[in-house]
């Protein structure tokens, strides 16, 4: 997975911190990320909320290629002169891009700041044939890493899941990523609808066998304004309850562990040194341009850190882009007190944990020592030394609520 358009949501033997080196260790310094958000798919999917439009019309691409050129230029006045530390290409589906589109885009970064040779460079990309039929035009445009939405490995589910692909067409492009990428991930959804955890078991341990050495598996969740929700509050898409989705929770913790793919954050599973670098930086609240219809940034200026956000609406977003030169909808300072519980509500996603002198750097003043205790008391959190907090498994499961709790 992608960021903060949806932070959504790897492994690069070439790089600095290949598969078998181990997670690179929290510096204070989580590097800058350059996000791009394509905001187009081929057919909506029921459960979905993402900033992703449908335009049976096509898209005319070099409008977006000039219009992304503009707003990185945008973002780069605002960031300064920066090194960048990983790129991502997420949606909607940018899979729908063509090589040629996704080169120029990269050019355009290469432009406007210092691309180093060989950071993670990640698509995500949908698993359809006619998408697949891309990938070694994406590896040759630059591209080192995809992340596929395959959801599922059963045609029924994925027929349920209103996606295009099925089974075979999963396995074809699994096995070309693999092929094609020096580093790939796959997405699958779990508690499904009327899914047991015999089956996700099954299904999991599966995956596992097809994987390499990442694999993003997310918790359906039933989001407002979908057609899932509409269906939910019906009564007639009924998901596993608090209880069994703790258990399938639980269960995708244990046999990812016991494969040797353990959860660094709340839904992603690597090997360690595996892990996406893109999506660290923002949990370990790094810096990152968002570029493109409805994405987020955080960037480091000389006034301080602010927040960016962009139209959603892509052709609103062209005509902006092309009367201002950006599409931002919002920049704002961020207050170091809203600094502070945006490191924690990301920090404590991660299995490493949040360092707390940068929490106290930023708040001026320590956690509330009764409310550590209380929830130590209550096994959602644990201390890791003198200055580290994270998240027990089942303090995960309610991570809203232990933040909420702490940042008071
Ligand atoms: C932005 S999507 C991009 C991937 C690509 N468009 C696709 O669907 O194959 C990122 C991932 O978020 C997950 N996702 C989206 N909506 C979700 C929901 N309501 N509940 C759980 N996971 C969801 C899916 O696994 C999806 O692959
Ligand atoms: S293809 Fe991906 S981004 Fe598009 S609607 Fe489906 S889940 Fe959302």
């Amino acid at each position: 997975m992608s960021a903060p358009s949806a932070p959504a949501t790897g492994r690069d033997r070439a790089s600095p911190a290949a598969a078998g080196d181990g997670l690179a260790p929290d510096t204070g310094r989580p590097g800058f990320a350059v996000y791009l958000h394509w905001p187009f798919c081929a057919a909506k999917c029921p459960y979905c909320d993402f900033n992703s439009h449908v335009r049976h019309g096509g898209v005319d691409q070099q409008v977006y290629v000039d219009a992304f050129g503009a707003e990185i230029q945008a973002m780069r006045a605002l960031s300064g002169p920066q090194v960048v530390t990983s790129i991502f290409f997420g949606g909607g589906t940018p899979s729908l891009m063509t090589p040629e589109t996704v080169a120029a885009i990269l050019n355009a970064v290469r432009g406007a700041w210092a691309v180093p040779e060989g950071i993670e460079i990640t698509l995500e990309a949908n698993p359809s044939s006619v998408e697949a039929a891309r990938f070694r035009g994406y590896r040759e445009a630059g591209v080192n890493r995809v992340s596929m939405g395959v959801q599922a490995l059963n045609d029924a589910d994925l027929k349920r899941l209103g996606r295009l692909h099925d089974r075979a067409e999963a396995l074809r492009a699994i096995a070309l990523a693999r092929d094609i990428f020096p580093r790939m991930s796959f997405d699958l959804i779990y508690a499904r609808p009327e899914q047991t955890v015999q089956a996700w078991s099954a299904e999991l341990e599966e995956a596992i066998s097809l994987a390499a050495d990442h694999l993003s598996l997310y918790q359906l969740t039933i989001e407002e304004g979908t057609p899932f929700y509409g269906l939910h509050k019906a009564g007639k898409l009924i998901v596993p309850d608090d209880e069994l989705s703790a258990e399938l929770y639980e269960v995708t913790r244990q046999i990812c562990e016991r494969h040797g793919l353990p959860a660094y954050e709340v839904s992603n599973h690597a090997r360690p040194g595996a892990e996406s670098r893109h999506n660290l930086t923002y949990w370990r609240y790094g810096d990152y341009a968002g570029i493109g219809p409805g994405a987020h940034g955080r960037l480091s200026t000389a006034a301080g850190k602010i927040a960016t956000a962009t139209e959603r609406m892509p052709e609103t977003w062209l005509t902006q882009v092309g009367e201002a030169g950006h599409g931002m909808v919002e920049q704002y300072p961020l207050e170091v007190a809203e600094q502070a519980d945006e490191l924690l509500l990301m920090g404590l996603r991660l299995r490493e944990g949040v360092d707390l002198s940068r929490w106290r750097m930023l708040s001026g003043r320590d956690l509330e020592r009764d409310r550590i205790d209380f929830l130590v008391r209550h096994g959602m959190i644990e201390e890791m030394g003198s200055d580290r907090l994270r998240c027990t498994p089942k303090g995960m499961l309610v991570l809203d609520a232990v933040v909420a709790d702490l940042a008071i």
